[in-house]
């Protein structure tokens, strides 16, 4: 997609950072980073040498959840995020920059890349698979999570209509099209993770973003535009939400995780 739509893009997404409330954010989510550390599968290891880059950092993201290594976190907001999370800056052992994961280059490689919630937000994955490539050790592990869809049909409506109905998220992935994208790499996991995030959601929704888990107002906002109606009535038909709230429903979205070697 073109540079400056994706930076059009991004001022909604740092809009939706700005209305956290940044005092609850790290309580919730530092558990939540350690439990997803925690599954990772057991070749991936964090040791005092270990060189780790996150792509797509965010404001309250995996690294603060890594008690050691060398840490360097990367997004196009990052000065934002900045000013926006004051216990950012007091993580002395992780260097921020802000930029792109297309455009950054490093001196030294990395042991393991994140790229965690990101790669669907970025103006072009291919090249962001380049910025891996080249900035990953072989016998690296590149560690993805990411909204995937569970159907192809829903993913063709989304891809179409995405500026309407998901407009930050530019890119809609079946776990599959990010094999294909990381051709030559090795696929050492991937499964859906969606119940580990269950614990947290009702408290993030109501301490973090000040708002219900089930938003009816937002069912209303659907209702009025008509480019929801199909995929609604889709919903209904198939009894299949956007996204599972409990632990075994089919959903049009699961968040993945995939875990690539170099
Ligand atoms: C949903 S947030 C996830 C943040 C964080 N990883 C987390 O899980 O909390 C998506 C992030 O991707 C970042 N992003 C968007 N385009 C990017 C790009 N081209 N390169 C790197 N990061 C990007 C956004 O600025 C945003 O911080």
């Amino acid at each position: 997609m073109k540079r400056e739509r994706w930076a059009a893009i991004q001022e909604g997404e740092f809009a939706y950072h700005l209305a956290k409330d940044e005092t609850r954010v790290l309580e919730i989510n530092l558990p939540y980073w350690r439990s997803l550390i925690a599954q990772l599968p057991e070749e991936v290891r964090f040791e005092t040498s270990t060189r780790v880059l996150d792509l797509g950092c965010g404001g309250c993201g995996i690294l603060l959840g890594l008690g050691r290594g060398e840490l360097v976190g990367v997004d196009p907001l990052m000065n934002r995020y900045l000013e926006k999370f004051p216990f950012l800056a007091e993580r002395k052992d992780i260097r921020w920059i802000e930029g792109a994961a297309e455009e950054v280059t490093f001196d030294e490689p990395f042991d393991v890349v994140f790229a965690i919630n990101s790669f669907d937000h970025v103006y072009d994955p291919r090249l962001v698979v380049g910025t891996v490539r080249d900035f990953l050790k072989p016998g690296g592990h590149c560690v993805m999570t990411m909204n995937c869809h569970n159907t192809r049909p829903f993913r063709a409506y989304y891809a179409a209509l995405y500026r309407f109905i998901d407009h930050h998220h530019p890119h809609q992935f079946t776990p599959r099209d990010v094999e294909r994208l990381f051709d030559g790499f090795t696929l050492i996991e991937q499964r859906e993770i969606d119940e580990l995030w269950f614990p947290h959601a009702e408290r993030y929704a109501r301490d973090v973003l000040r708002r219900p888990l089930v938003d009816r107002r937002k069912w209303l906002r659907a209702a009025a535009n008509p480019l929801k109606w199909p995929m609604g009535l889709c919903k209904v038909l198939l009894n299949m939400p956007r996204h599972s709230t409990r632990p075994g429903q089919r959903s049009i979205f699961s968040n993945y995780l995939l875990v690539f070697r170099k």
